[in-house]
């Protein structure tokens, strides 16, 4: 038993990171499950750490230290905001330097594991964490939301529900993903711990038309919301969101129109971070 145990520690000491499941039927075109030591920053082969980005009238500025971002050790990254002495705030976001485009005729999969630090609601006021894709078209000169924005999983102010949304359209308001809210569903987010957050641009109705294709919305494999190209209805809007190159997203913003401002109770620190385990994208084979 003693022996056991300690062959069990030697392994896991050595083990490389949590590998991203494999899935019958599914081939792994990319992922990562952040091993290293403890306050290494993320592999900058596959992602770029972002510090000029302040949106949505948050107040953090985002760094690149390690103080904010950093493998944990334990096969994660950890985004962390802090509270500067002044009252100013840091925290992190990372993109991801590749973009995929979903294939024809194929279900593409964008998945994380994540979760939260665990200081309660009522220290998180402000405390935005989020797992999203974005359009790459954005990098080359096409307007949000005209470049499409699919958010996987948001949660605000430490409240027990998370939200899967699309914004998409030609910037005006309303239209076909109901601007400035998004075209969105809530799902309970009863505790802080491990969930996985899995994103389905579902190419494969025999029809091939736009319109029977599909996206959904999943956590621990249960689908919470979904939306058809017939929803949306226009094919070149839908373009946007299901035939286009899209990026990926994991920050902690603090403030910003939708949570609304931290206040003095907003508590910051490992508390406050996101966590996640691996980052993956998935194509049928
Ligand atoms: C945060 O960013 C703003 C705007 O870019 C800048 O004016 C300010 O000095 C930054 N604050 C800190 C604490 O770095
Ligand atoms: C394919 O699309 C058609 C037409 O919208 C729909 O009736 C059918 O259920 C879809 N098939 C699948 C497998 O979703």
């Amino acid at each position: 038993m003693r022996a056991a145990l300690a062959l069990l520690a030697l392994y896991s000491s050595l083990a490389c990171a949590t590998p991203a499941p494999a899935y019958p039927g599914f081939k792994l075109l990319w992922s990562d499950s952040f091993s290293g030591a403890a306050g290494d920053t993320p592999d900058q082969k596959k992602w770029n750490i972002i510090t000029d980005v302040q949106t949505n009238g948050e107040v953090q500025n985002y760094s690149k230290s390690n103080k904010n971002l950093q493998i944990s050790g334990g096969d994660t990254v950890q985004l962390v905001p802090f509270k500067s002495p002044k009252g100013t705030w840091t925290s992190a976001r990372i993109e991801s330097k590749e973009a995929f485009t979903p294939p024809q005729g194929k279900l593409t999969m964008f998945e994380a594991a994540i979760r939260f630090g665990d200081t309660p609601a009522v220290n998180k006021q402000g405390i935005w964490p989020a797992f999203w894709l974005l359009g790459d078209a954005v990098h080359h000169g096409t307007p949000w939301p005209r470049c499409g924005e699919l958010d996987i999983m948001e949660t605000v102010n430490g409240l027990p529900a998370a939200y899967g949304t699309t914004h998409c359209g030609n910037g005006e308001q309303g239209g076909p993903c109901n601007e400035p809210i998004g075209r969105g569903a809530a799902v309970p987010l009863l505790d802080y711990g491990w969930h996985t957050w899995t994103l389905q641009i579902d190419r494969t109705n025999a029809s091939g038309d736009w319109k029977d294709e599909v996206i959904r919305w999943l956590v621990d494999g249960n689908v919470f919301h979904q939306i058809r190209g017939s929803d949306i209805g226009d094919q070149g809007i839908w373009g946007t969101l299901v035939h286009s190159p899209m990026f990926i997203i994991l920050n902690v913003a603090v403030g910003g129109n939708w949570p609304g401002a931290p206040n003095s109770l907003t508590a910051d620190g490992y508390g406050s971070m996101m966590e996640v385990e691996y980052v993956a994208v998935y194509t049928s084979s």
